[in-house]
């Protein structure tokens, strides 16, 4: 008998709280910066999923290649009977985990979209009736708490989302996960590769504008649950690569010197003509960058996989 469980770990109201003290932190610091995790409403995972489909968004497409192939070292290496996926979104390319992990009984998908968690996980339970799915509405940032399953536990965190966290971030995110996780068990990690900008850039920057529209979604966003008024189509979409820090960052660059007013905080935002708000970095990595986040955080890396054209790296790293 399958069975779906959906918990929301979240205290009511949780959500707008955070992204009251987010926007008010965010618009009032110089320069102006908003988290990535507001992206995702359900229309913002609709473009995340057309995203993944874009000709130039090769991640995906790679990350999948090492999934099919790997699939069956990673189910030897680890005899999972639970996997817990961070930022599981659709759970698409985690079916060919699903598949690989024969012993697997629990799969506990950890995401801050309920609506993406609602379809995902009641569509996997009726598809695996011997899999009992335990879908967590939680920001894996922010105190953690994971249900009771069977272990070993594989936590797996794809599309390489661990770098949207920046470097601090990542460090405090690994060793928190670190501790909750239990000798035996492993963490599977998807991680983007430095490669020329020419083939990095175009990814965030695609011709037919579905990034953009995500990248602007943020705002729409803004202004359904904090009252605010931006006009979306006001701030142009930009995409640049930081060689230093080897990172992409996304901004929104206003078109004109205007006037924001977000009611629900009762703030008023000044901007200059051309003044830019960072939405998100996407960090890339080099595996002995990799290798040396997981070792301090108490976790070693025991396997590095790359797809063919070595654009992005799965690595399984367990519990020192
Ligand atoms: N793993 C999927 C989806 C990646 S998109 C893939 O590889 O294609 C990033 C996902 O992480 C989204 O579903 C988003 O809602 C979720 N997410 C982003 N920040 C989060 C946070 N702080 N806590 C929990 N989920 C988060
Ligand atoms: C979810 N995350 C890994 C994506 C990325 O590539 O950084 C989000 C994204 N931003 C723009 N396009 C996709």
């Amino acid at each position: 008998m399958s069975e779906f469980l959906l918990t929301r770990t979240l205290p009511e109201d949780a959500t707008g709280a955070a992204l009251r003290a987010d926007v008010l932190t965010g618009l009032t610091r110089t320069p102006k910066t908003l988290p990535p995790k507001w992206f995702y409403d359900a229309h913002g995972s609709e473009l995340f999923e057309r995203i993944t489909e874009l000709p130039e968004y090769y991640p995906t497409r790679a990350e999948r290649e090492i999934l099919l192939a790997r699939g069956p070292d990673i189910a030897a290496a680890t005899g999972a009977r639970t996997l817990v996926e961070l930022g599981s979104g659709s759970s698409d390319k985690t079916r060919h985990l699903l598949d690989a992990l024969t012993g697997l009984r629990t799969y506990v998908p950890v995401d801050v979209s309920g609506s993406a968690l609602e379809r995902a996980g009641r569509a996997l339970a009726a598809e695996r009736p011997a899999l009992s799915v335990h879908a967590l509405v939680a920001d894996f940032t922010d105190g953690l708490a994971l249900p009771g399953t069977p272990g070993p536990r594989l936590v797996a965190f794809l599309g390489g989302t661990i770098g949207n966290l920046l470097p601090a971030e990542r460090a405090a995110f690994l060793a928190s996960l670190r501790a909750l996780m239990s000798p035996g068990d492993a963490l599977l990690l998807g991680t983007d590769l430095v490669k020329d900008p020419s083939v990095l850039v175009p990814a965030y920057d695609d011709a037919a504008g579905v990034t953009a529209a995500f990248n602007r979604n943020v705002l729409n966003v803004v202004n359904r649950e904090l009252g605010a008024d931006f006009d979306p189509g006001a701030f142009r979409h930009v995409a640049l690569w930081d060689a230093e820090r080897e990172w992409i960052e996304m901004r929104l660059r206003a078109r004109t010197a205007m006037t924001v007013k977000v009611r629900a905080l009762d703030l008023t935002v000044e901007f200059a003509a051309g003044e830019e708000v960072r939405t998100e970095v996407s960090a890339k990595f080099r595996e002995e960058g990799v290798r040396g986040e997981l070792a301090a955080a108490g976790l070693d890396l025991v396997h590095w996989w790359t797809d063919r054209e070595e654009r992005f790296a799965l690595s399984l790293s367990t519990v020192r």
